[in-house]
C-alpha cells in the first residue's frame, strides 16, 4: 500500500496528490508517468509525474478531476493508503542543450512540465515556459516557475492574465518574444498538445508533444494505448509518452480518447447522486 502524504486542491478542479513511493522517487525522470489505483478492482489511471523527492520517498501528481476514479483521488486525505503505484512508466523526455526552448503547459500540463522545464534549464537553455488557460485563477506553480525558468508567459481563453484567446497566437506570441524557439515541448489535454503541433508546423519548430491515450497496463502489453505516428502504430506507454507532434494522427486519437467518455461520466454523476441521497437519509 502506498501512503498519502498530501492531496489538496491547488486551483478549481485540478488537485496535487503526493504519496510515499520510494522505489519510484529513486528512478523517476522528467516526462514519465505512473499508473495508480484508487481502490482495490479499481480502474487504473495514467498520470505523469510532476515531482518527485529522492530522500522523502515521495511522488507528486497533478490530477483533474473529470471521472470517478480521479474523484475519488482528488478525495484522498493525508494518511490514507492506495493499491496502485506503478512506475516510473515511459521514456524520459530528451533532454539536451538546444538552445531556446519553449514549454507548454495547460491545466494539469502545467504541472506536468514543470520537471522537464527545470531539467532544461540546467542543460543550459535559454527556457521559456508559456502557461495556458481558461481564467487567471487557474494558474498554479507560478513562483516555481520563475525559481526555474527564463521567462513565464500567459495565455487565457477570457484574457485576464496575458494573451487573449487560444494557442492559435502562439506565432504572434513567438515574434513578441522576439529571437527564435529552437524547441516545443508541450503537456496537457489532446487539444491542446495537438493545436500546439498544428500551428507550429507551418513554422517548422520542432514540437514534441505527450500524449495521454487510454492505457491499461502501462507496460506495452494490451495495445490499448496504441496511437499512429507517421507510418507506424505505437504505444504510447512504452515507445512515448512523447512523440513528435507534427507526426501524430490527431484526428485518430482525440477519436480514441472519447471512447469510453460516457462510462467515466456517468459513474461519477451516478456515485455523487448515490452519495447525495445517503446524505439525505442520514439527516
Ligand atoms: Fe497497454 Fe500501452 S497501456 S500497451
Amino acid at each position: 500500500m502506498f501512503k498519502v502524504v498530501s492531496c489538496r486542491m491547488i486551483v478549481p478542479n485540478i488537485h496535487v496528490l503526493t504519496v510515499e513511493a520510494p522505489a519510484v522517487a529513486r528512478e523517476a525522470k522528467p516526462g514519465q508517468f505512473v499508473i495508480i489505483r484508487a481502490e482495490e478492482e479499481g480502474e487504473r489511471v495514467p498520470l505523469s509525474i510532476a515531482d518527485w523527492d529522492e530522500q522523502m520517498g515521495t511522488v507528486t501528481v497533478v490530477l483533474m478531476n473529470v471521472g470517478r476514479t480521479t474523484d475519488r483521488l482528488a478525495s484522498l486525505d493525508e494518511g490514507q493508503e492506495i493499491p496502485t503505484v506503478v512506475g516510473p512508466l515511459g521514456n524520459a523526455t530528451d533532454i539536451e542543450k538546444y538552445g531556446t526552448v519553449m514549454c507548454i503547459g495547460g491545466c494539469y500540463g502545467i504541472g506536468s512540465i514543470f520537471p522537464i522545464a527545470r531539467a532544461l534549464k540546467a542543460a543550459g537553455n535559454k527556457v521559456i515556459a508559456l502557461l495556458e488557460a481558461r481564467s487567471s485563477y487557474l494558474f498554479y506553480w507560478e513562483d516555481r516557475y520563475k525559481g526555474v525558468v527564463d521567462r513565464v508567459v500567459h495565455i487565457t481563453r477570457d484574457g485576464s492574465k496575458g494573451y487573449k484567446g487560444h494557442l492559435d497566437r502562439l506565432p504572434e506570441i513567438m515574434k513578441d518574444i522576439g529571437e527564435p524557439v529552437d524547441r516545443v515541448i508541450v503537456n496537457g489535454c489532446t487539444y491542446c498538445v495537438a493545436r500546439s503541433s498544428e500551428v507550429t508546423r507551418p513554422l517548422g519548430i520542432s514540437t514534441w508533444v505527450s500524449l495521454n491515450p487510454i492505457m491499461i497496463d502501462g507496460t506495452g502489453m494490451c495495445g490499448v494505448c496504441r496511437v499512429t505516428v507517421g507510418d507506424a502504430t505505437r504505444f504510447a506507454c512504452v515507445h512515448g509518452p512523447d512523440f513528435d507532434g507534427h507526426q501524430v494522427d490527431w484526428a485518430e486519437l482525440l477519436q480514441r480518447r472519447k471512447t469510453y467518455m460516457m462510462e467515466e461520466v456517468v459513474p461519477l454523476r451516478t456515485s455523487k447522486c448515490e452519495e447525495h441521497s445517503q446524505d439525505v437519509r442520514g439527516t
